[in-house]
């Protein structure tokens, strides 16, 4: 079952995507040198650029973005630190089909820095979000969560390790979800059936 995942950086996510045993089928970087596409390379799995700075617009990137990933047919298309906002096209051309994991506990902290927000706003607790990509950024329905305490000292680096970690354990399994038909919206939200309690994760590591 095809699966392409983009990102624009070092790949964590994707390396966790790949430990858990899912199959992938391409991944495509908008960041030259991104270090998910060496992760992809000595996995034999065809790893692709397409540099959005050699576009003038963000349709005329997404339509070769949308070439490239459609080259594939995938299933899904896995969002996995993948820093472009897309547009309401692209939204619509992969409707329900395209998740993304967000660093915070959505829908506090949108958009970039979430750790040093988190921080600064004083909250307890924090973690991390899969959710399906929508119009709005950072703001479709929310497939699955882990939370993680905020401890006194940490820092916006101790912070986001402590998170990463979960992203690693999230991620993997909300993509099984939707490998196995097990995610339905239902009034805009989702339903994880058979295993909605399964859908929050919380660990004080
Ligand atoms: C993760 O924290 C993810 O939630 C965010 O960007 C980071 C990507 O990390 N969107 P990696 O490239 O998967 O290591």
């Amino acid at each position: 079952m095809s699966l392409v995942v983009l990102l624009s950086g070092r790949g964590s996510n994707l390396q966790a995507i790949l430990d858990a045993g899912i199959a992938v089928s391409a991944v495509i970087s908008n960041v030259a040198g991104a270090g998910g596409l060496e992760i992809a390379a000595r996995r034999g799995i065809p790893a692709r650029t397409v540099p959005h700075k050699a576009h003038a617009t963000r349709e005329a990137f997404e339509e070769v973005l949308i070439g490239e990933i459609d080259a594939f047919s995938p299933r899904l298309v896995v969002h996995a630190g993948f820093m472009r906002i897309v547009t309401a096209g692209y939204v619509e051309h992969y409707r329900w089909r395209s998740l993304n994991i967000h660093p915070s506990l959505l829908p506090s902290f949108t958009g970039l820095n979430t750790h040093e927000r988190a921080l600064a706003a004083g909250v307890k607790v924090h973690g991390c979000t899969v959710h399906f990509v929508t119009e709005e950024l950072d703001g479709g329905p929310i497939v699955a969560q882990a939370a993680v305490p905020v401890l006194a000292n940490d820092t916006p680096d101790t912070l986001s390790k402590r998170v990463l970690k979960q992203e690693h354990i999230l991620y993997p399994k909300a993509i099984k979800w939707f490998l196995e038909d097990r995610l339905v919206i239902e009034n805009g939200k989702v339903r994880v059936k058979g295993n909605d309690e399964k859908a929050f994760l919380f660990d004080r590591d």
